[in-house]
Formats: structure tokens, sequence, C-alpha cells
């Protein structure tokens, strides 16, 4: 399957409203109030809630913001893409507006690059928060809402750090990149309070959690190490939240309900394959969208090996909650499609979270030492 002119067109759209200050959503959800104060029915969200209130950090003091962070140097240590290297990642630029380019020109892409990647973090963030507190409102389990109330903590705290981290160890902003606002924007309109777990805690904070991982995995910049292992604790324990909670639920639905589930949630991981190409970051370097997607897409979009990493927490969460199989497994043949399926026996994030908490506060503290 190559790249249609189709999905080149969907693919190019870029954020058309960039001077905005807000952005107004219609949300359609009923706010819920219970009674039943019987704290302990659900132990699994219980035992979750006990531990966030002891796994609370802080920003400002647990951070070393006096790490100095030279953009430029981290580039260079990390390697300044040309001509050959890319070709050995199977991306070819002859005969593109980029066989012009010298070693400036590559160095300011990457760079802005990391502006971008760390602006869509810090607005994904802005999502969760405003995604949870919506929980808060609409779950009718009153253990869910003091869970999701320490979870709006952990939010604002997320928000904060990326937001200090932009403006004052990188250099620049991006607005939000159109195909994740389009996510948050359904994900907010959406009626049913059960579909703002899935589409927040399942899918925008499960490929959250893989994209971190990767990122802390991958940069030389002991600050961001630290920073976003720190958020990772956080959000192994937000994933567990959806996963804990959409367990009880999905095992009452009637077929035709979870098949309204797996095309949410089908629909939510095309529009995340389809944001990562820095559609506004190649507007600012002066280059072509459509140029650019067209030249660092693989010929099929569901081939990139990076893009595939992204869904390795997804799709046993999927699992987990019954949806890849439902309805003669049509979540399953859709992941075929996407060529994500391997990721279907690992480790699930319910299993996973109590050791990301532990392994990221003891890596972050081993950072901060040495
Ligand atoms: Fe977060
Ligand atoms: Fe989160």
């Amino acid at each position: 399957m190559a790249l249609t002119d189709e999905h080149l067109e969907l693919l190019a759209v870029s954020n058309a409203d960039r001077s905005a200050a807000i952005r107004q959503v219609e949300n359609n959800a009923d706010t819920i109030f219970t009674w039943d104060y019987n704290k302990g029915a659900r132990p699994a969200l219980t035992k979750l809630y006990e531990k966030a209130k002891h796994s609370q950090w802080d920003g400002e003091t647990d951070l070393d913001w006096s790490i100095d962070v030279d953009q430029e140097a981290l580039v260079r240590q990390a390697g300044i893409p040309n001509r050959e290297l890319l070709l050995q990642l199977g991306v070819d630029i002859t005969g593109t507006s980029f066989e012009r380019w010298g070693e400036r020109e590559w160095l300011n892409l990457e760079i802005e690059t990391s502006n971008w990647v760390l602006s869509q973090f810090l607005h994904g963030e802005q999502g969760a928060l405003v995604c949870t507190a919506k929980i808060v409102e609409t779950v009718p389990w009153i253990d869910a809402k003091f869970y999701a109330a320490t979870q709006v903590m952990d939010e604002a705290r997320h928000v904060e750090v990326f937001a200090r981290y932009l403006d004052t160890k990188l250099s620049g902003w991006y607005p939000v990149n159109t195909h994740l606002q389009a996510l948050l924007d359904d994900i907010i309109n959406d009626h049913r309070w059960d579909m703002t777990y899935l589409g927040m805690q399942v899918m925008v904070e499960g490929l959250a959690l893989a994209a971190f991982g990767n990122m802390a995995n991958q940069t030389f910049d002991p600050l961001l190490r630290q920073l976003l292992r720190y958020v990772m604790s956080d959000e192994a324990r937000h994933v567990a939240f959806g996963l804990i909670s959409l367990k009880e639920l999905y095992g009452e639905l009637t077929e035709a309900e979870l098949f309204e589930r797996q095309e949410f949630a089908y629909d939510a991981a095309i529009r995340m394959r389809d944001r990562f190409q820095r559609q506004e970051v190649w507007e600012r370097v002066g280059v072509d969208v459509k140029e650019a997607i067209r030249t660092f897409t693989a010929a099929d979009p569901n081939d990139d090996p990076f893009q595939q990493l992204l869904f390795a927490k997804i799709v046993p969460n999927c699992k987990r909650l019954g949806l890849l199989d439902a309805n003669n497994g049509w979540l399953r043949q859709r992941f075929e499609e996407m060529r994500v399926i391997q990721f279907e026996d690992a480790m699930d994030t319910e299993a996973e979270y109590e050791l990301l908490d532990a392994v990221a506060h003891d890596r972050a503290a081993a950072s901060a030492e040495g």
C-alpha cells in the first residue's frame, strides 16, 4: 500500500489558528453526583489512590533546574543528519529541496523538531489535565472520583514542568498539532463517560508512556531524562487507572456497545499515527509540507518501526479490555493492518505500573546524583 494523494492531503494539514490564546470545545457529558460513599468497594482503585497520594513529587524542587541545556551541542552529540545517514534509514533525498541543505539547515531542523516534540508533549499534558477533571465529574463511582482527583494534580505538575523546560531550556514553542487537537476534541465532545478513559487513559497516555520511554532512553540531556522518568512513573499509574475502571464496565457491555469502543480506539490510533509528521516544523523551516512528508514518510505509513513502537502499550491494554477480540476480532484485524499486533502479549500496564514507579524514582535519584 503506497501513500495515496488523499492520505497525503490529510497528513499535510497543519494548525491554521496559531495565534489563538484559547480554544473552546463543547462538552456533552452529564455531571454525576453519587451518594454512595462506600470507599473500598473497588480495592484495586483504592490501592491506586493510596499509591498516588504517596507518590506526589514537586516539579520545583525534585528536578535539577540548574542543569544547562545546549541544544546545538545535544544535536551534535546525537549526530547531525546528512544524506548518507538518511539513506541508511531508507530516506532518499535525491531530487528534493533537501539536496541543497548543508549542516546549518539540518542542525536547525533537529533543534526545531525538539521544540515541536516537547510542545506537543506539553499540549497533550493539558489535554490529560482537562480530560481527567472531566472524569471527576462524570464517573459514577466515588473511588474513581478520588483517584481521578490525584491524577488532576499529577497533570498540573506535568504541564508545569514541560512548560518550564520549553520556556527556560529550549528555543521556541509550537501550537498544538491539528491531529492531536482533533483527537482531544473527540474525547471531550463524547457524552459517554467511559470514552474519556478510553481516549485519554488507554490511547493517549498509553502512547505517551511509550514515547516518553523512547525519548528518556535516547536523550543526552540529564535534565530531560530525569523529568521524563518522573512523569512516566505517574503516567503508568494513569494508564492502570483506565484499565482497572474499564475492565469492570466492559465486562457488562453488549457486542454492539463494544463495537463502538473498538471503532473509537481505532480512530484514535490512526489520528495518533498521523500526528508525528512535524507539519508545523516544515512550515517554519520553509519546506513544502507535502514534499517533506513524501520524502520522510515510508511509502506505507504502517511500515515505520518507530511508529510501531509507540503502540507497544496500547495493544496489550486493548487486549486486556477485550477490545481486540470482540466482534470477531475486528480491532485485531485493524491492528494487523497497522502492523502493531506483535505487541499483544507484551506486559499490560496494570501489571507494569508498580515496576515503573520504582524504576522511575530510582533512576531519577541516580541521575540527580551522577
Ligand atoms: Fe501527564
Ligand atoms: Fe497522565
